[in-house]
């Protein structure tokens, strides 16, 4: 028997006529609170805001609708007292009581007859719905509220419970039977269709779907966030029913799919995070997905209802847009492929498909081709040509093979690397073929042919198996063996196998793969082949397994790269991402002519460096000449650590003294002395405790945020000098300064005018040596200076160099003057067995041809300054855009929380990040702060890129991380 509401039995649901004067008065008159009251919005309440007159939120006034009766307020308060207690950790908005114990409650009488009005606790920090874009964390907390407050009220029983709710989804067909007619007549079959199959999915499962009390409306509305920004508070009971209990994960989840950029895809982080808390049976797994397109369809039916009975509700209006969204997005993904996609997710059995055993056409010999990212068919940019795989089999056909097919499930590259958002169609579904010459495809069981016109599919019990491209043969039930089509010679036959073979698309994304897979089968058996193997190991895992923690990766979750080229990094899964951060590959990734010079010198010859050859010599004179007088002197290693440790070394030794100055805030390296100079907690957290007393710094001379800042910055300098006179005097007169010559782990700054000149004086002054660190900033990175001292107009005694000089291959270079490096060898020693190898000196040739060839340093100017443009734009448009820093192709995006105290917005540059990755962009947060976008791709980045960049980053600000 229903004690409660029935939405069936009454007739509308407007909600209550009172206004903000008449709340004000019933907060004062029946709560004895004065507040000043402002209406929030609901579809079927009045709840209001009372604040104090200074502002201060004091409680919720909410009024419920009349059509509910008292026994179902009181449970919905229990209810919330109950996950209260239950939970500690979640803020929940109880009924206030008065001092006296009492229960803020009352029954007001209205024109609209007696409504219950009641004081609720006002919970701060904004709705998840507020938060726009949904990170998959805040996704996984909302599923994580929905199994705690689930697990909470279980068990709950009382009076009031017993309704029959609109949002009730066991009457989801019947409340999309009674408001249909409200929907716009474009739509209206669709989604009573969609609404329908659904309906007869969950049917079936009904018997098996746990039933308790829920809170039924746990959406994005529903839920407070935290201070950490992740949901942790729960609001409006006014849904609280008994029903299906994994309708509160459905109708929690259908909420994600309104939010910017959401896709069906994006709530799995919330049922895995649900699951978890509160294991899902079988048959709540399979009615998941049903239950969000019958939600999605009770949203749509029920607003335009209500828009059409309560003509000026504007809230419900605002609604109903994202109401479609939801219901958009519900539909966008075939129901089979996201319940198989939710139990992989879960890891609940898979579904699969196998097929019966027998021969459609016996190639046991076929070629089979690797149309992979690792595939090194698609090397050298051959990945460029969409139609590379009908190029590679026409190929093996005409050497002489009988047939060519390709992989069941593989990412496959193929195509230009474009720059996109959304990841690429890129996994097979099918496999595709070409014969030399005609060959006849046989009936491999007993079926059903149908032709498609394309081709034909054969249907029997149930698996199907569609090969478009072939001229059909036979035509009805045929037995096994019978011939059924023929192929066309070098041209592709495509064959998909499986249940509903027929109808699935050729590729699909990468996230729904483990959905469209599992109801298709690998037909490579069924051509005497061995089907593809199974999915491989975690590389992650293997590498946390193997390595050191402390050699980091990027990222929480990384993609896996296995292919680079220009500016673009591939993941397995086949998607070019653009690479931002790359300044090791200043050429590009996968350069074909540093591929062809590594693979001829390694041909030759490769050993170490004490043998006498052309390349070492050759690399070292063009380094010297790179160099400006009276740099003439190379020595060449490994790293940047090893070059910056090595000009340390060389000052130390060269003055025969055994202190040095360093900028704060820098980072140098992490061998024993490049680390002892690198202050930079941003590398290395433990760098102000671990420094040793050899190591005397100056302020990091930030113009931005620093001391002195903008024109005030000239004065970092002179106290620079001023510090090491006072070294001097103090008896330590310093071995030699080292400083970047462009303020690189600042986020890209130029030093202020004159800082160099300055401090290289004081420190030559006392005898001492001046260290550039062009690690990553020198080698044309700058646009306008090859080196960044040149942006200073000083020469420096040393310059480290490293990271663009090998492309990524470990070359780097010290030079110097010839007295400072005699200086040396009288009292210092240096060996280093492949630093300057035929290898790496080879490849440094070549990097600096193609550096002026490409004319990289120009590229690095041109499109590094329209990038620079449209970022400084973007700052224009959002606030968290502090200020554009750097040149060329070495800028810094600084966010900040407030323009006026630079409060760095480090955990929102982080989350930026990773929603930039989401997009296809990796980028990086740098500076002891953490809150500077480091902008520093490969130079061969070309102006679409920078705008993509540009789009994406404005793209992310406006739509929420
Ligand atoms: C300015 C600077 N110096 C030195 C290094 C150390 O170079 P490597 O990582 O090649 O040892 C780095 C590396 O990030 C750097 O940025």
């Amino acid at each position: 028997m229903t004690t409660g509401m029935d939405f069936f039995a009454a007739a509308t649901l407007p909600a209550p006529r009172v206004d903000d004067a008449w709340a004000r008065r019933v907060a004062r008159e029946s709560f004895g609170v004065d507040a000043v009251a402002h209406r929030l919005g609901s579809n079927q309440d009045a709840n209001f805001l009372l604040r104090t007159p200074s502002g201060q939120p004091v409680a919720v006034l909410k009024v419920s609708n009349p059509a509910f009766g008292a026994a179902e307020v009181a449970v919905q308060d229990a209810a919330a007292d109950r996950i209260a207690a239950a939970c500690p950790d979640l803020r929940v908005a109880q009924v206030l009581r008065a001092d006296d114990g009492a229960v803020q409650r009352a029954t007001i009488t209205t024109p609209d007859g007696p409504v219950v009005a009641r004081l609720i606790r006002f919970l701060d920090g904004g709705t998840l719905f507020g938060k726009g874009y949904l990170d998959p964390r805040s996704v996984a907390r909302l599923g994580e509220v929905a199994g705690q407050v689930d697990l909470a009220l279980a068990g709950l029983t009382g009076d009031g419970l017993d309704r029959i709710l609109q949002w009730d989804l066991r009457y989801a067909d019947r409340t999309v039977a009674a408001l249909g007619s409200s929907l716009p007549a474009a739509r209206r079959a669709e989604v009573e269709s969609a609404a329908a199959r659904a309906w007869d999915l969950v049917a079936p499962l009904v018997p098996d779907l746990p039933v308790q009390v829920v809170h039924l409306d746990l959406t994005d509305d529903n839920t407070v966030l935290g201070a950490d920004g992740l949901a942790d508070g729960v609001i409006d009971f006014s849904d609280l029913t008994r029903t299906w209990t994994v309708s509160e994960l459905a109708i929690a989840i259908s909420s994600i799919l309104h939010h910017p950029g959401a896709e069906p895809a994006d709530v799995l982080p919330a049922v895995r995070a649900y699951h978890s808390l509160r294991p899902l049976s079988e048959a709540e797994a399979e009615a998941i997905w049903p239950l969000v397109v019958l939600r999605a369809a009770v949203l749509v039916v029920s607003g335009c209802h209500q828009v059409a009975v309560d003509g000026d509700n504007a809230y419900a209006e605002t609604r109903l847009v994202r109401e479609w969204r939801i219901a958009d997005q519900a539909l966008s993904a075939p129901t089979e492929v996201m319940t198989a996609l939710i139990r992989d997710a879960l890891g609940l059995r898979a579904g699969g498909t196998s097929l019966p055993d027998g021969v459609l056409l016996d190639v046991p010999d076929a070629v089979v081709l690797d149309l992979s990212p690792q595939s090194s068919f698609l090397d050298e940019g051959a990945w460029e040509n969409a139609g590379i795989a009908e190029t590679l089999a026409a190929d093996r056909l005409a050497a002489g093979h009988r047939a060519v097919v390709t992989k069941f499930g593989e990412a496959r590259l193929a195509g230009s690397p474009a720059l996109v958002q959304e990841p690429p169609a890129s996994v097979a579904t099918g496999i595709d073929l070409w014969t030399a010459e005609p060959e006849e495809l046989r009936a491999p069981w007993d079926c059903e042919v149908l032709s498609t016109g394309s081709g034909i599919v054969l249907r029997a019990d149930d698996v199907e198996l569609a090969a478009h491209g072939v001229e059909a043969r036979a035509e009805g039930a045929v037995v096994a063996g019978t011939v059924v089509a023929t192929t066309v010679p070098r041209s592709r036959t495509r064959i998909t196998a499986g249940r509903r073979a027929g109808s699935v698309p050729e590729r699909v994304a990468p996230r729904y793969a483990p959905g469209w897979l599992a109801s298709l089968a690998d037909p490579a058996p069924l051509l005497g082949l061995p089907a593809t193997g199974g999915v491989a190991d975690s590389v992650l895992e293997q590498r946390e397994r193997a390595l050191a923690e402390v050699q980091e990766h990027y990222y929480r979750e990384p993609p896996r790269i296995e292919r680079g080229w220009r500016h673009f990094l591939v993941t397995e899964e086949g998607r070019p991402l653009l690479d931002m951060i790359n300044n090791v590959a200043v050429a590009g990734h996968s350069h074909p002519r540093i591929a062809r010079t590594a693979e001829r010198q390694l041909r030759l010859l490769n050993t170490n460096s004490r043998f006498n050859y052309e390349a070492i010599a050759a690399f070292g004179a063009r380094l010297a000449d790179l160099a400006p007088d009276p740099l003439d002197t190379v020595f060449l290693v490994n790293s940047g650590s090893e070059a910056a440790d090595l000009a340390i070394r060389l000052a130390l030794v060269a003055t025969g003294r055994s202190d040095v100055v360093a900028m704060s805030e820098a980072y140098h390296g992490w061998t024993y002395a490049s680390d002892a100079v690198s202050t930079s907690v941003a590398d290395n957290p433990n760098a102000l405790d671990s420094r040793p007393s050899w190591v005397h710094t100056v302020p990091a001379p930030n113009p931005y945020r620093g001391r002195h800042r903008g024109a005030d910055a000239v004065r970092y300098g002179p106290e620079a000098a001023a510090i090491i006179d006072e070294l001097a005097a103090s008896g330590r007169p310093p071995a030699g300064f080292i400083g970047e010559s462009y303020y690189g782990n600042a986020g890209g700054m130029p030093l202020p005018e004159g800082y160099l000149a300055a401090v290289y004086s004081a420190v030559r002054r006392h005898g001492g040596l001046a260290i550039a660190d062009e690690i990553q900033v020198g080698y044309g990175r700058l646009g306008h200076w090859f080196w960044g001292f040149e942006q200073q107009d000083v020469v420096p005694d040393i310059i480290a160099v490293a990271k663009a000089v090998g492309n990524g291959v470990p070359v780097a270079a010290v030079i110097t003057s010839r007295a400072v490096a005699a200086k040396y060898r009288e009292a210092g020693y240096f060996f280093s067995s492949t630093g300057g190898s035929p290898l790496s000196s080879r490849i440094g040739l070549c990097v600096l041809d193609i550096i002026r060839d490409e004319d990289l340093q120009g590229n690095a100017r041109d499109v590094g300054g329209h990038l620079k443009a449209r970022l400084e734009e973007l700052a224009q448009r959002h606030e968290l855009i502090g200020a554009v820093h750097g040149s060329g192709l070495y800028l810094g995006v600084e966010l900040v929380r407030d323009r006026t105290t630079l409060e760095p917005a480090a955990s929102e540059t982080a989350a930026i990040c990773d929603r930039m990755l989401d997009l296809g962009v990796v980028i990086q947060p740098t500076s002891d702060r953490m809150n500077v976008l480091k902008v520093k791709p490969p130079l061969c980045l070309d102006r679409s890129a920078a705008d993509f960049f540009a789009d994406t980053l404005d793209r992310v600000l406006s739509e929420g991380w």
